[in-house]
């Protein structure tokens, strides 16, 4: 009886412990990949990490953050906005203001920006998704050509190097590939090591 017991006891401690566990992560491949974009870049970054996610069996969900509605609930968020003015676009933190919990899922983040100032957007990025219980893994920011549109009707990024032409580059676009699937393994293998998201206010993180 005592037996009994003592079995009884470990495997309400396992359930117990299965509540806010890894263990539920390794199982849910499903992902989100919320963006805002209104030119473009911050687009076919989330359509890049989207590919490579596919690539590696998720099944992925990908939605501009103005379009977003509840979705099966994920166990890996991508989430990427471009940055107005040093902060994260009004209609953006309209859409992050609407997100609902997402605990038991991991998160990447990730800003662009057209190479003027990065400021602290990939931070308050990570701020948002730990705010609804996301463990963030890690955030990158990334220059890409601005978006102002000069009086020749292209984007200023179109034409000045100084502005982010040609950028994201091959070597980044590679890191980016690298950083995705490095937090996409994580989750997979339910290594959910605690990551210092301060270190996200660097000028331009990569991680
Ligand atoms: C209103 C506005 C404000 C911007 N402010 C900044 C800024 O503060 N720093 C910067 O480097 N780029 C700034 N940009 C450039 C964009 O962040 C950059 O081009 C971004 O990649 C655009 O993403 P999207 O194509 O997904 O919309 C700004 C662009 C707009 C339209």
């Amino acid at each position: 009886m005592k037996d009994a017991q003592f079995y009884y006891h470990i495997i309400r401690l396992m359930i117990k412990s299965n509540n806010g566990d890894t263990s539920v992560m390794i199982k849910n491949k499903t992902a989100w990949v919320l963006y805002y974009s209104n030119s473009g870049n911050t687009k076919n970054l989330a359509e890049l990490a989207t590919t490579v996610l596919v690539e590696k069996g998720w099944e992925v969900e990908t939605t501009q953050l103005t379009d977003f509605e509840q979705m099966k609930k994920p166990g890996l968020v991508i989430l990427g906005t471009p940055i107005h003015f040093w902060t994260i676009p009004h209609m953006a933190k309209q859409g992050i203001a609407k997100l609902p919990d997402l605990s038991n899922a991991v998160g990447f983040v990730f800003a662009t920006f057209g190479n003027v100032f990065s400021s602290g957007v990939t931070y308050e990025l990570a701020k948002a998704l730990e705010k609804r219980g996301t463990t963030v893994l890690g955030g990158a920011s990334l220059v890409c050509p601005h978006n102002f549109m000069s009086e020749t009707g292209k984007r200023l990024g179109d034409i000045y190097p100084e502005f982010g032409k040609d950028q994201p580059d091959a070597k980044i676009r590679e890191e980016y590939i690298n950083a995705i699937k490095y937090i996409a393994d994580k989750a997979e293998k339910g290594d959910i090591t605690h990551f210092d998201i301060n270190r996200l206010k660097s000028p331009n993180p990569f991680i």
